[in-house]
């Protein structure tokens, strides 16, 4: 399965903090921001990650993470000139993507919870259809909203509704088969002048193909779009690794428990990384000693 990373948009609730910098970009604590979508690709077992961004962005993208092979992995870098719509990733994407099947996410989007690995990788295999995320919220009227029958099939899609039939908001991260190339090219775009991720997902769920995996209560879905939201998500992130002395969404050492490194290039990156905390946790990580 490829990946996508999507990390392009105006950011605009985030102004002035976006005006310069990509929102994808800014701290969530101890790591950027984009670390965090990259790193539940990583947990699904994906090495080849195509990361769309910005004309303006797309260099810093390319510094931050470079080919991938620091990680064990390949990643590849493409341009989505203005945000025309998150579903355009696909068309943008379609050489990357090639035949098989894709997971997008979000570069905004943080996950966090037990187990993920495993859920995340039984998800992928043997695609056939779509597989979406489900995360009940107290507020489903600012979000796209599933309905699910009993076998986790979805049955009804809702984007903003007012008066919501469920609580369960459609997440950022999406896997699909490889017909969502041809899906995503011969959709509209909206009202509102984008090409929407909702018109895939409803094809997929008029063939009957679409699941939506309700990622339960013990989760963590954050927030970054807001000034406030940016904060918290921080401020999670400060709590657990603290409490707990683990990283979350350290990606070189996901890059290590997945096997995509050996333990002395994890060495190694702690070194580079230098005399922060991060590096001489990654170097205490492939000594052994976390
Ligand atoms: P949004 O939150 O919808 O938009 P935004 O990031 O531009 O922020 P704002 O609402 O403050 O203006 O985007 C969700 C994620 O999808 C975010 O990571 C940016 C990304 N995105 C793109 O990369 N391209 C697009 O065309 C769109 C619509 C979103």
């Amino acid at each position: 399965m490829k990946g996508i990373l999507l990390a392009g948009g105006s950011g605009t609730r985030l102004h002035p903090l976006t005006r310069a910098v990509s929102k994808q970009l800014l701290p969530v604590y101890d790591k950027p921001m984009v670390y965090y979508p990259l790193s539940v690709l990583m947990l699904a077992g994906i090495r080849e990650v195509l990361v769309i961004s910005t004309p303006a962005s797309l260099e810093l993208f390319r510094e931050l993470l470079g080919d991938g092979s620091r990680l064990g992995m390949a990643i590849d870098y493409a341009e989505q000139p203005a945000p025309n719509g998150i579903a355009e990733a696909f068309t943008i994407g379609s050489e990357h993507i090639g035949n098989d099947p894709v997971a997008l996410i979000l570069g905004d989007n943080i996950f966090h919870g037990p187990s993920f690995s495993p859920l995340l990788r039984r998800n992928a295999q043997q695609i056939d259809g779509c597989v979406l995320f489900g995360y009940a919220v107290k507020d489903p009227e600012r979000y796209g909203v599933g309905e699910v029958d009993a076998d986790g099939r979805l049955v009804a899609l809702a984007e903003k509704p007012v008066r919501p039939r469920s609580n369960l908001a459609v997440t950022g991260l999406y896997l699909y088969d490889n017909d969502v190339v041809d899906i995503a090219k011969n959709i509209q775009p909206s009202a509102r002048g984008e090409l929407e991720i909702t018109d895939v997902n409803r094809v997929y769920l008029e063939r009957g193909k679409a699941r939506l995996v309700n990622l339960g209560r013990g989760f963590a879905w954050l927030d970054t779009g807001t000034h406030d939201s940016l904060l918290q998500a921080s401020q999670y992130v400060q709590v657990l690794e603290q409490r707990q002395g683990t990283r979350i969404a350290c990606v070189e050492e996901i890059a290590y428990r997945m096997g995509f490194i050996d333990a002395e290039s994890c060495h190694r990156l702690g070194v580079e990384i230098g005399s922060s905390d991060y590096g001489a946790y990654l170097r205490a990580i492939a000594m052994g000693e976390t």
